[in-house]
């Protein structure tokens, strides 16, 4: 089955119908208690994978009294038992190659950069100017410590954002598989170019898995788009999905000891408060993964059609 193929209409419709037939749905629905994230047990595996497999997300939940939600190794244990191993080393990740988000009010490597700040963050996939050899296919976002207000977070699966897309006017997938289709500049600092500008499509099929990968940013600043209309016009209507009525946009805030696994959804962030004196600090540890969530692939949907 190719669903993501546009000359495979009956194997994207029966895909279709099985993706739409798990909506509504909302974000206390998808959220799995796990008792000991280190060693989840079959139940536990089995809850997150199909929330996995369904929306490409997956939000838990562990006990704070019984685990230290601030040690790095949590985060990382519970991606290992869903098959994410290689993770993403990037220009602000600690030297363990999980980044520590927070406001940074000095420091050279998080200087100017929106994750480290208290402002809102737009609709996005993450690693959006990696390169085609280094995509990000999936995520944990653990959150240690919560603000005093604020840092929601408004999630929406980026095969839905397809479905919109490929029923409204089937060119505009065309139109964002272009190769050529969203160029970000490169990034330089101080004269010194840390980051050659990078070209690609919106939407890739992966080769090996035919699983959909998505690459995006609602940032006008840092992005380019291909000059015609009908990308243009793609890209309106794919702005115009995220609006607040939308029946496939989960909200959720994440407290301490909470986490949302994910193939790289589209997502963004609501601005928050800090209030240091009540302890009340913004810390949330970001995996992101070269490799995709285990058991999420075309293979695992095709025995549930
Ligand atoms: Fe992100």
């Amino acid at each position: 089955m190719l669903p993501f193929d546009l000359n495979e209409v009956n194997a994207y419709q029966q895909w279709r119908a099985w993706k739409l037939s798990a909506y509504p749905v909302n974000a206390e629905d998808l959220l799995v208690y796990l008792e000991d994230p280190y060693s989840l047990s079959t139940e536990e595996k089995n809850a997150v994978l199909d929330r996995c497999l369904k929306y490409n997300l997956v939000i838990y939940s562990c006990d704070q009294e019984k685990h230290d939600i601030s040690d790095k190794n949590l985060p990382r244990t519970l991606g290992k038992q869903l098959g994410l191993d290689r993770l993403d080393a990037h220009l602000c990740v600690d030297e363990d190659d999980i980044s520590s988000l927070k406001v940074a009010s000095s420091g050279k490597r998080h200087g100017g950069y929106i994750p480290y700040t208290d402002r809102p963050i737009s609709w996005h996939t993450d690693g959006y100017y990696n390169s085609s050899s280094e995509r990000i296919q999936a995520m944990v976002l653990h959150c240690v410590s919560d603000a005093a207000s604020g840092g929601e977070n408004e999630l929406m699966d980026h095969e839905m954002a397809y479905i919109c897309m490929r029923d409204e006017n089937p060119d505009y997938i065309r139109a964002l598989m272009q190769p050529d289709v969203m160029t970000i500049p490169p990034n330089i600092e101080n004269g010194v170019m840390i980051r050659d500008s990078v070209t690609g499509p919106v939407f890739t099929v992966d080769k090996e898995t035919g699983a959909l990968h998505m690459r995006y940013t609602a940032r006008t600043r840092s992005i380019e788009w291909k000059q015609d209309d009908l990308t243009r016009e793609a890209i309106n209507f794919l702005e115009s999905l995220f609006s607040e009525d939308s029946a496939y946009i989960l909200r959720h805030r994440l407290k301490p000891g909470q986490g949302v696994i994910c193939n790289n959804v589209l997502h963004n962030r609501t601005g928050f408060v800090d209030d240091e004196e009540c302890g009340k600090q913004r810390l949330i540890y970001r995996a992101r993964y070269y490799d995709r969530i285990k058991d999420t692939g075309l293979d695992a949907v095709n025995e549930r059609l």
